[in-house]
């Protein structure tokens, strides 16, 4: 038996069993239809399972109706789970740690239920939420599910321009912030980019957790305290039964264009497969695990893993307020250790963080709880993989690799760690109900391990996007044209072991990974040269041991600031200018590592950037034919300007 098969021991007690597989396989609307009614509790049991007539618009549980803030907390206190811990809320700033039971998790949704309403917030409405890792973000999450109005959080890291950009979009009625947020101990203010970003929006009031206590500017006509309106609301709340394609969220990702797109999630079939897939996957077992995800709030996954798979699932999760060096490099263990952690899900980048702080740290912590560690965001390497399993799940704890998207949902392609034989690297093959394949150019299976192809999505899954946000054009244009209406193209590299294993390889759009967030070259390209002193920018992400990807820009000046730049020797002030700039414009997580000036950009004759010669200068490599060159010359100069510059 192979190292990595597994274990009897796990393998009996697992939730997820081979026979699903074939259950999936002969009926997949079947399936889902006995999937949908294992996990969720519809207020009206659903008449057809999948509506796929007016594809590439689905429909899901046709007829059905459902809350999921009912499924998410009630259902678990009124089968007498109201004392069991749904959230371990732990904050590296200060001593406020914080359990939090199913009932009082209960009481908090109804009350923020109640706040909204009296806010004006009616379903259908949109509630835009920039909010940190706290207990009230999951419970406004939840409160919007309950009224159905969906939520459409922005991540508390985003610039004000970028928060305008989405609650502009969506047309949102109200915004949901704290006062501010700790940051490795200080408080940072979070409602000030608030302020910079409402003003003239559709958003007429700002609902405002005090969650640092530090000074903030006050518009009494459009702020109000969740102290003096959520608090003292009435607690308890009606949950009313919504249609399963009732609109539960907006989430907005980056894509090849400078806009980002408000991917759309509906309730039934999003609810669906964010609990079995949590519960198969990460093999949950709600009444004896500690499960934790440490992905932000903000992100798809905090969604779906922190939020909507394990709520629905009942489980008792940690919630982290904090950053893996904050206070000290060894928290995440000592959480591990404290709580008893037994499931963890994290970042490749995270773990390649630890591997290059070293294995003494978590050595020097109790880690025997974890039984089962998962990997998500950007392809973990197999060096990565075994030091994870060897160092974090003392060498013999089931990995699962689990590939998705924002637009997915949930987990799409994972092994089943009671089932699967694991390969290091790869999130090896669709779990069950799910069918992925890896084409070639021409739309046909690949066969040969060594070709490298497109992951694509040859059927509806309950958890998909159901479009773009008021743009059904490029819904349809971006995901649902390149092989063909009914096969769902991923914009994921691809391709098959010796053994069938799908191994992902990377974007082959122009959208980067960097440390696990999307970023598109075209956003952070528009937002330089939104500078005044910027005429040009291409932007490439080049390989990264740590983060994935890192962001290098490549930047051609207006011509007065290039003389002025050459003449006062200004160049270090300027690269720092436009990396302050694009944090202003995006946030500081689209910095760029480095922004090289340059007198020119390698283009085609008609005129488009040839990022791939940029990227070999980017991560040090001979650059690559360059024939298709209008000006052949333009790469040694850049090369040159490299070297000079160090
Ligand atoms: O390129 C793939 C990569 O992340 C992209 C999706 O990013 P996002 O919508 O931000 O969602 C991230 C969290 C689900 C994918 O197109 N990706 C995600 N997970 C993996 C991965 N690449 C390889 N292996 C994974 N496990």
């Amino acid at each position: 038996m192979s190292d990595y098969a597994p274990s009897t021991k796990f393998a009996d007690q697992a939730v997820g069993k081979a026979a699903l597989y074939d259950e999936a396989a002969a009926d997949h609307e079947g399936f889902w239809a006995a999937r949908a009614r294992e996990y969720v509790t519809w207020s009206k049991d659903f008449d057809t399972t999948l509506d796929w007539s007016d594809a590439p618009f689905a429909k899901w549980f046709v007829g059905g109706e459902l809350n999921v803030a009912y499924n998410c907390v009630d259902r678990h206190v009124e089968a007498g789970n109201g004392d069991r811990v749904a959230i371990h809320f732990v904050s590296a700033n200060d001593d406020d740690d914080r359990a939090i039971t199913y009932a009082e998790m209960q009481r908090e949704v109804a009350k923020a239920a109640n706040g909204l309403a009296s806010l004006g917030v009616e379903k259908g409405d949109r509630v835009a939420i920039y909010m940190q890792m706290i207990p009230e973000t999951i419970f406004t999450m939840l409160a919007c599910a309950r009224i159905g109005a969906p939520h459409s959080l922005v991540f508390a890291g985003f610039s004000a321009d970028a928060l305008r950009a989405r609650i502009d979009d969506a047309d949102a009625k109200i915004v949901v912030t704290s006062d501010g947020q700790f940051r490795k101990g200080k408080a940072m203010p979070l409602k000030k980019a608030v302020d910079d970003a409402v003003a003239g929006t559709s958003a007429k009031k700002v609902l405002v957790v005090k969650r640092t206590g530090i000074d903030v500017a006050w518009n009494d006509d459009r702020d109000v305290w969740w102290d003096d309106v959520v608090t003292p609301a009435s607690d308890t709340h009606e949950a009313v039964a919504h249609d399963s394609e009732h609109p539960l969220f907006l989430l907005y990702t980056s894509g090849t264009t400078g806009k980002p797109k408000g991917i759309l999630h509906t309730t039934g079939g999003y609810l669906v497969q964010c609990a079995y897939s949590n519960a198969v996957v990460h093999d949950l077992h709600p009444e004896t695990d500690v499960y934790w995800c440490t992905a932000d709030i903000g992100w798809v996954t905090g969604h779906s893993y922190i939020v909507y798979g394990p709520m629905a699932n009942g489980a008792t999760q940690i919630v982290f307020e904090g950053t893996p060096d904050s206070p000290h490099k060894g928290v995440f263990w000592e959480i591990v250790q404290k709580y008893g952690v037994s499931i963890l899900y994290t970042a490749p980048t995270a773990i390649r963080t630890f591997m290059k702080w070293g294995h003494d740290i978590p050595e020097g912590y109790d880690l025997s709880s974890l039984r089962v560690l998962g990997s998500v965001g950007e392809p973990i390497n197999p060096e990565a993989w075994r030091w994870y399993r060897e160092h974090i799940g003392g060498g013999d704890t089931p990995i699962v690799d689990t590939w998705w998207q924002t637009e997915t949902g949930a987990i799409m392609n994972s092994p089943l760690p009671g089932v699967t034989e694991l390969e290091p690297g790869s999130s090896q093959a669709p779990i069950p109900g799910i069918h992925a394949e890896v084409l070639d150019d021409d739309g046909n299976k690949l066969t040969d391990p060594d070709a490298v192809g497109y992951l694509v999505l040859t059927k509806p899954w309950p958890a998909m996007l159901r479009g773009v946000w008021r743009d059904p054009q490029r819904y349809k244009d971006t995901y649902w044209s390149r092989f063909g209406p009914d096969l769902y193209f991923a914009g994921d590299g691809a391709k098959y072991d010796e053994k069938g294993n799908i191994w992902i390889l990377g974007r082959v759009d122009d959208v980067m990974n960097v440390s696990g967030h999307r970023m598109s070259t075209a956003e952070i390209e528009s937002a330089l040269v939104s500078h005044d002193k910027v005429a040009e920018a291409a932007v490439v992400g080049a390989t990264d041991p740590t983060t994935g990807q890192a962001i290098e820009a490549f930047v051609i000046l207006r011509q007065d600031a290039a003389d002025a730049a050459d003449s006062a020797d200004e160049g270090g002030e300027l690269v720092t200018e436009l990396r302050n700039h694009v944090a202003t414009q995006i946030g500081p997580i689209a910095k760029p590592r480095s922004i090289m000036i340059v007198s020119e950009l390698p283009k085609t004759r008609s005129g488009k950037i040839m990022r791939r010669l940029l990227k070999d200068v980017a991560e040090n490599r001979e650059v690559g034919d360059v024939t298709t060159l209008a000006d052949s010359s333009v790469m040694s100069l850049i090369q040159d300007g490299m070297k000079s510059s160090g």
